[in-house]
């Protein structure tokens, strides 16, 4: 099954990247495959630096922010206990991975990785289907030169009403951040 989450590793100079990242897991949780694309930051960082954490959390505003390069400080961390890395402040649970094996034959990468470490700093909210919502506009969101703009706009309307429906603020503003991402992007093939 794939788990998605947000994965922190840190660049050959030291700066802290952020990103949101499916790796394939089990329900140990005791290894990950990683699946980064050769061209993703951190695909460079692991080569560079074979160590990272992937962290559980409820905030969509932050997962669709990371992914779509749209934060504007670096979110609070502290340092990762067993490896060189850092720990988002206001993650639910963390795990902290050495990557043991790297396949680059694919444009995605597959990374294996042992978790050597794992935190807990407070509960999952639970289910709520706005989440699920702003988590699957903003995977459209950074897939949008595979996809045709009817397409992605048919699959918007279809989740829009979780929003309206069930969100609170937090998803309210991560749906907009991402609407306005997704308008940005065809405005700018106008
Ligand atoms: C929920 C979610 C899961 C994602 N999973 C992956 C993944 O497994 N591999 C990947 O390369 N990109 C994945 N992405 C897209 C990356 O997060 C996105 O391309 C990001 O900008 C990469 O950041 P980076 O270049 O800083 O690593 C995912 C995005 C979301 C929202």
């Amino acid at each position: 099954m794939i788990l998605e989450g947000l994965v922190t590793t840190l660049s050959a100079d030291g700066t802290l990247n952020l990103a949101p990242m499916g790796p394939v897991v089990d329900r140990s949780l005791s290894w990950l495959q990683l699946r980064p694309f050769q061209t993703s930051q951190t695909f460079r960082n692991l080569k560079a630096h074979p160590c990272g954490v992937l962290h559980v959390t409820d905030d969509v505003e932050l997962i669709a922010r990371a992914a779509l390069h749209g934060l504007t400080t670096d979110p609070e961390t502290f340092p990762a206990v067993t490896i060189p890395g850092r720990v988002l402040r206001s993650t639910c649970r963390w795990y902290e991975f050495r990557v043991t094996d790297v396949d680059d034959h694919d444009q995605r990468a597959l990374l294996h990785a042992e978790v050597v470490h794992v935190g807990h700093q407070r509960e999952l909210f639970g289910f709520n289907r706005a989440m699920f919502a702003v988590l699957e506009a903003t995977i459209l969101a950074t897939r949008l030169h595979l996809l045709t703009e009817a397409d992605v706009r048919e699959q918007l309307g279809r989740l829009r009403p979780l929003v309206e429906k069930t969100a609170s603020d937090v998803e309210e503003t991560g749906w907009q951040f991402v609407i306005n991402y997704i308008d940005a992007h065809y405005r700018s093939l106008d």
